[in-house]
Formats: structure tokens, C-alpha cells, sequence
């Protein structure tokens, strides 16, 4: 056995050979998306292979309740194949109870974007952690555009949305990077009169306009300089059109088994038509000038179901590597975000001192990513510090198995049963259900590279 769980936690065992091929989870952002735009296109969608994940079942709960049907069936490597039916976004239901976003933090935010130019009024509530999480992000240029919107103090969940179907447009510029501000923006600016434009310092994950340009909607991007950013603008009052959509292989679960393959001794796995987006493949780009062993084939828009919206896709094959330390600058710390702490873990395994610059962002995830890195990787063995927004980590370290805490967040938990496949003995980690956020059949996968 791969991995047991007891009430005292999942147990993973130091792996001998990983071997084999996975087809991953159906990318957790293009699936939100996704069924977020089919609600607010009239008619029928069908989105194949999309993740399901809790956080991407949240989104499907709240897109029904607004007034969609969804029809879900099975589809392959344990995603869905969903039907959303709507009336489009004139023609919202007005919802009786408060929308459960759940864990997710996208459900939450780009709903606030969407609401925000309606003409309802409605609660989005989610857990403990997304309770926690800021929204004053998205609620301050929502309210420049005339929208109305209440939180808890400092703006945290649950938010009050009254839709205002007359939303102005405005120019933002975000001080952080965040796709989830600038998608949230960008579907207000769908509802609002005249041209909204949102610029940030370091371009974020395109989905959204991607995915909305494949709907038909027209949606400008302008890179300046380094130092001047990107800009996006939309015009309000376009249509999204109904569509039938792929998603493409998460990178981000990827991620998991490109570290696993690079970091374990004997190891040859491939990931077949993983999402390749210029804005999602930092890490692939990172590990390799780390020294890993990848290959990748079938890149182009041209390759693959989900070019037809815009995301191309890639076979990626990972060997056994030698990895050297690396310094990551803030913007490419900010381009591998959801990454860091599976990187944090091969920075472990890499020769040197590895320096992850401007991660302060992680503090606010689905929990405090930095400490919680930082001691689950010190309980088994590692070398790594946090100062400030910065992480260092001397490598290498051989790892020995432990006890260590997730804290209920999914790309811990991933990461700590990664770290179990190289450590000495075996590795138990807390609450590891919670991988079922993004990657349900994590540990069915682990079982199948191992045999
Ligand atoms: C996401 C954007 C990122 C990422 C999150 C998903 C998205 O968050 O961390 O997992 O789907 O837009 P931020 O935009 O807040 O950085």
C-alpha cells in the first residue's frame, strides 16, 4: 500500500521506483471559469473533463443556484463531463439562501465580480479558512464602480453583493498581482457602461480572457515594459456566447509529480495533456533550470480539444534528476504562486541555497503557506528558514519521515505526501483529506506510479 489512513492521519511510505503515465485533475481555474462563463451565456455549454474537486463543486453549486441547470457525468480520469443550461446573465434567479463558496477563494471572488453588475442581492459565505481570507481587494474597486457590497470587519466573508445594473467602468491597477482581482474586474467591466481596464505589475494567469474571448467577447491586452506591466480592457454590454469547452491537465497537479519524478532516485513519469499557458508554466520553466529532467511534446495552441479555447497543452515527461539551488525574483515567484511550496520541497533535494523572493502573498492562501511550509518541512529533516517575504532553503537534505501538519490545505497535504515518497521510513500527514479540494484521486495516482 501506497499511503493508509487512520483517524491519526495518512501514511505514505518511501517509494522504491515511480514508473508510469497520469492523466491529472482538470485545471482548477479554466474549470471555475468555465462554468462561471456558461452561466452567463444563453443556452446550452458542455465542458468536458473538468476537475472535481470540492472547490470546483462549489463553483457548480453556485451557478445553479443563480438560476443554471447543471447536469454532471462521469468523464475520464475521474473528472467531469458537465451541461449548464442558463438563461444567461440578464436572467439571474435571485437565490434564497447564502452562496457557499466553501475552500475556494476563486468561487468567492469572481462571483463578487459577476453579482456585483446584477440585478440580485445575495450572501457569498464560504469556510473557516475562506472566512479568513481578505476580500477588501475585490470589494474596493467593485464599490468604485458603483457596486454594493459589505463585509465582516476588514472586508472578510460573508459578503453582502446588491447588484447594480448600472455599473460605471474604471481604470484599476492592482496592488498585488492577483488573477482573481483582475477576473473579478473584468466581469463587473462586462456589465458596466463603458471601457474598464485593469493593469498590473506582473501578468497573472489569462484565463478569463482566453476563455472570454472564445465566447466571443472582445477583451484587449497590452503588454508595456517590464516596468509599466500589462493592461486589460473590456468593453461592457458584450454577449458571452454559449460554448462547448475542454479543460486541460492542471499544472498546478502537475507540479506535484514533475518534483516527485525530478526528486526520487528511480523515477520515469509522464503527464499526459497537461495545461501549458504562458501565464501557469513558470514551474515547469523553473525546474528545469533546477537541472530537471522534463520533456515536453505536443506544446503549440494548434495541439489538443482545449486550443479551441485558447490553451494549449503538453505531454510532460519527468525524470530522476540532479537539481541545483535557484533565486526566484518576486515576479517569478508571483508567476508560480500555487507552486511554491512543492518547489519549496525540491529546493530541499537541490545542491545549494535556494532564495524564493517576494512570497508574502502565500500568507494569505487557503492558509499561512509560509510557516506552514516552513515547519512541516522542518519536522522532516530540511534546512529552511523564512525571513520576512522571502524563503531560503539549503539543500541538500536527506529527509526522514515524521508526523506533519497540513492545516487543512490542500497544496500542503500534496506537497507533505510528495515529500513521504523520498523520506526515510514513512510520513504521516494531518488531515490529509483535504487534497480532495483540488485532487481527489491524488492517492489513488500515487498508488498506480508506484506499482
Ligand atoms: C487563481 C488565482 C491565484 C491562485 C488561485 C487560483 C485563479 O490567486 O493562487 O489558486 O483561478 O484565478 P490570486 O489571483 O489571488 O493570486
Amino acid at each position: 500500500m501506497a499511503a493508509t489512513t487512520t483517524p491519526a492521519g495518512t501514511t505514505v511510505a518511501r517509494a522504491t521506483r515511480l514508473g508510469g503515465a497520469l492523466r491529472l485533475p482538470g485545471d482548477k481555474s479554466i474549470s471555475h471559469r468555465a462554468l462561471m462563463l456558461a452561466l452567463l451565456a444563453k443556452g446550452a455549454s458542455r465542458i468536458s473533463g473538468a476537475g472535481d474537486g470540492a472547490d470546483v463543486r462549489s463553483t457548480a453549486g453556485v451557478v445553479e443556484a443563480l438560476g443554471a441547470t447543471v447536469e454532471r457525468e462521469a468523464g475520464e480520469a475521474g473528472n467531469v463531463d458537465y451541461v449548464v443550461r442558463s438563461r444567461g446573465a440578464e436572467d439571474l434567479r435571485q437565490p434564497d439562501l447564502p452562496l457557499d463558496c466553501g475552500n475556494s477563494g476563486t468561487t468567492m471572488r469572481l462571483f463578487a465580480g459577476i453579482l456585483a453588475g446584477s440585478a440580485i442581492r445575495a450572501i457569498l459565505d464560504g469556510d473557516a479558512s475562506l472566512r479568513r481570507r481578505p476580500m477588501a481587494r475585490v470589494v474596493e474597486p467593485l464599490r468604485a464602480m458603483g457596486a454594493h457590497l459589505e463585509g465582516m470587519s476588514g472586508d472578510r466573508p460573508p459578503l453582502i453583493v446588491v447588484g447594480d445594473d448600472g455599473l460605471r467602468a474604471i481604470t484599476w491597477s492592482t496592488p498585488v498581482p492577483s488573477a482573481q482581482v483582475k477576473s473579478s474586474i473584468l466581469l463587473a467591466g462586462l456589465a458596466a457602461e463603458g471601457t474598464t481596464t485593469v493593469r498590473e505589475s506582473v501578468a497573472t494567469r489569462d484565463h478569463t480572457e482566453r476563455m472570454l474571448r472564445a465566447r466571443g467577447v472582445a477583451v484587449r491586452t497590452t503588454a508595456g515594459d517590464a516596468a509599466a506591466g500589462v493592461a486589460v480592457e473590456i468593453e461592457g454590454g458584450q454577449v458571452v456566447a454559449a460554448r462547448d469547452e475542454q479543460v486541460p491537465g492542471d499544472p498546478s497537479a502537475a507540479a506535484f509529480w514533475l518534483v516527485a519524478g525530478a526528486i526520487h532516485a528511480d523515477a520515469d513519469v509522464t503527464l499526459r495533456g497537461v495545461g501549458v499557458n504562458p501565464t501557469r508554466r513558470a514551474i515547469v520553466d523553473v525546474l528545469a533550470r533546477m537541472g530537471a529532467s522534463i520533456e515536453e511534446r505536443g506544446s503549440g495552441p494548434d495541439i489538443g480539444a482545449a486550443a479551441a479555447i485558447g490553451e494549449p497543452t503538453a505531454d510532460l515527461r519527468v525524470r530522476s534528476s540532479d537539481l541545483r539551488a535557484i533565486e526566484l525574483e518576486p515576479a517569478e515567484t508571483a508567476a508560480a504562486i500555487d507552486e511554491i511550496p512543492v518547489l519549496c520541497l525540491a529546493a530541499t533535494q537541490a545542491r545549494g541555497r535556494t532564495v524564493i523572493r517576494g512570497a508574502g502573498e502565500l500568507r494569505h492562501k487557503e492558509s499561512d503557506r509560509i510557516a506552514g511550509i516552513v515547519a512541516g518541512l522542518r519536522a522532516l529533516g530540511a534546512r529552511i528558514d523564512a525571513a520576512g517575504d522571502d524563503i531560503v532553503i539549503e539543500g541538500p537534505t536527506a529527509l526522514r519521515g515524521s508526523v506533519v501538519d497540513s492545516l487543512g490545505d490542500h497544496r500542503l497535504a500534496l506537497t507533505f505526501a510528495v515529500a513521504g515518497l523520498i523520506a526515510e521510513g514513512s510520513t504521516t500527514i494531518l488531515d490529509a483529506d483535504c487534497v480532495a479540494i483540488s485532487y481527489p484521486s491524488f492517492f489513488a495516482d500515487l498508488e498506480r506510479i508506484q506499482s
